[in-house]
């Protein structure tokens, strides 16, 4: 069978007609595949997952996927699957255990290793500094809800830049700040673990801040290509009464970061309906200037939708989807449709179209990287391979979906597909599989899935 073909040899998924100058790649985080706990300090992450009951089954972030140890098998991976850049992330333990003072000349070397062994592969490193996994030291003085904890990412992003700044193609600060925020201080269901709604408004926006103060350092060093990585999700209802609720929703999710960004402030109406949750008092207008700071690209994580219904209509659970994660909204729940991945997310192709139009249009001129997009699904082990069609399927009716939008003219320049590997899916451990190769949670070898060898064939393809 050649590349011709209409469908690879394991998937009954057609092929796409990807353009050549559309950059394609693979996203990984740093705690999620890392491991080596011996060569990096501790991360909130490590004492979230030593907290009995935190994570499902009770993994930690050490051996995790063994990428320290097995970088050049990885790296050879990625070769072999033809991207064209690499999204990783750095453990800001492992440049400065800690988080504050001296870097580490070993957690430097790994990543020279990791950035080297990319271009030297023809993949275009694409880093980002922050994927969740915040030093210890600093969570335990308040994590994001202390002001200085922003102020020590600028210097750690000084650091970065001072070293990597020639090699690395493309820079996010954040990932996705509305995770460790509102997940982590407000729902409790990620480290740090907390339930306080005004905590997580305060994380929030001294993550904001840290990006802001971020961006400066980079610039200034000469770090080139500089942004941010969001979940703008969207957010919707069928039903009159919850159009309250999923205004407000929509404030936390998705308005809050991009009101940000471009230089708008704070939604006046979630200052008013968070008055009770805290005083705001963190707040110092002469941050937004800092915080809307220009920036080169802005890149989008999209994997479903938030279908907003009265408490009496909820649906089936859906990880990441209840009133917990939006403090200050009227009664709520959530109810999303069939089919669903294994996190219970509703597939729901055209939302990422919609997400790519609702981020142009609130922060206007900007390129558009989609930095995430994939699913967990239920996959088949049989002599032939790792069978998984519908992950395959999710990735063709997404990736079709954000070429659709580059046709009708946003400026989208790029996807990257979750997960390179299986991994740490955070509390979820080891029982939910994004990668589209598997890693034996016992052994950690390395098989590729079907859905591998389809991308791999779509990547091919545009070269042709
Ligand atoms: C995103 C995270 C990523 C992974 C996927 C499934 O929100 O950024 O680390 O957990 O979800």
């Amino acid at each position: 069978m050649t590349n011709d073909d209409a469908t690879s040899a394991n998937n009954s998924v057609p092929d796409l007609d990807i353009p050549a100058d559309f950059e394609m790649g693979v996203a990984t985080s740093a705690w999620q595949i890392e491991g080596d706990l011996a060569g990096r300090g501790r991360c909130n992450w490590d004492d979230f997952a030593d907290t009995p009951g935190k994570i499902v089954d009770g993994a930690k972030g050490d051996p995790a996927c063994d990428h320290v140890h097995r970088l050049e098998e990885d790296l050879d991976l990625l070769a072999w699957m033809g991207v064209d850049a690499y999204s990783f992330t750095f453990s800001w333990a492992r440049v400065i255990p800690g988080g504050v003072g001296v870097p580490s000349a070993g957690g430097l070397d790994f990543y020279d290793r990791l950035v080297d062994g990319l271009i030297a592969r023809g993949i275009r490193p694409f880093a980002t500094l922050f994927h969740w996994d915040t030093p210890s030291e600093l969570e335990q003085a308040g994590g994001w809800t202390n002001r200085a904890t922003a102020e020590a990412f600028a210097e750690y992003a000084t650091v970065l830049a001072d070293h990597f700044a020639d090699r690395i193609e493309r820079w996010a600060t954040l990932n996705e700040p509305w995770c460790p925020s509102f997940l982590g201080y407000a729902a409790g269901y990620f480290a740090p673990g907390l339930t306080d709604g005004g905590a997580a408004l305060s994380a929030g926006y001294h993550l904001m801040l840290g990006h802001g103060l971020a961006i400066e350092r980079l610039r200034s060093a000469g770090a080139k290509n500089l942004g941010i990585i969001i979940n703008v999700i969207p957010t919707v209802t069928d039903d009159p009464a919850m159009a309250d609720a999923t205004h407000h929703v929509d404030g936390i999710q998705n308005r809050f970061w991009l009101d940000l960004l471009g230089g708008r402030g704070i939604p006046e109406d979630l200052r008013r309906h968070c008055a009770d949750l805290t005083d705001w008092s963190f707040v110092r207008e002469d941050d937004f200037a800092v915080i809307a700071a220009p920036i080169d690209w802005v890149g989008e994580n999209y994997y479903s939708v938030n279908r907003v219904v009265s408490i009496g209509d909820a649906g089936s659970a859906a990880i990441g989807q209840d009133a917990s994660m939006f403090p200050g909204a009227p009664d709520h729940a959530f109810a999303p449709r069939p089919p669903y991945t294994d996190m219970g997310w509703e597939i729901y192709p055209p939302g990422i179209r919609w997400a790519l139009e609702r981020v142009s249009e609130a922060l206007p001129g900007v390129p558009i990287y989609i930095c995430e997009n994939g699913a967990a699904v239920e996959e088949v082990t049989d002599d032939d391979g790792i069978h998984d069609p519908v992950r395959t399927q999710y990735l063709h009716d997404h990736i079709g979906e954000v070429l659709k939008a580059r046709e009708e003219g946003i400026d989208v320049r790029g996807y990257n597909a979750w997960s390179l590997l299986d991994n740490l899916e955070w509390a979820s451990g080891w029982t939910k599989k994004f990668g589209m190769i598997r890693v034996d949670p016992e052994t950690r070898e390395r098989t590729i899935k079907d859905s591998a060898e389809w991308y791999r064939q779509q990547l091919a393809r545009r070269k042709a």
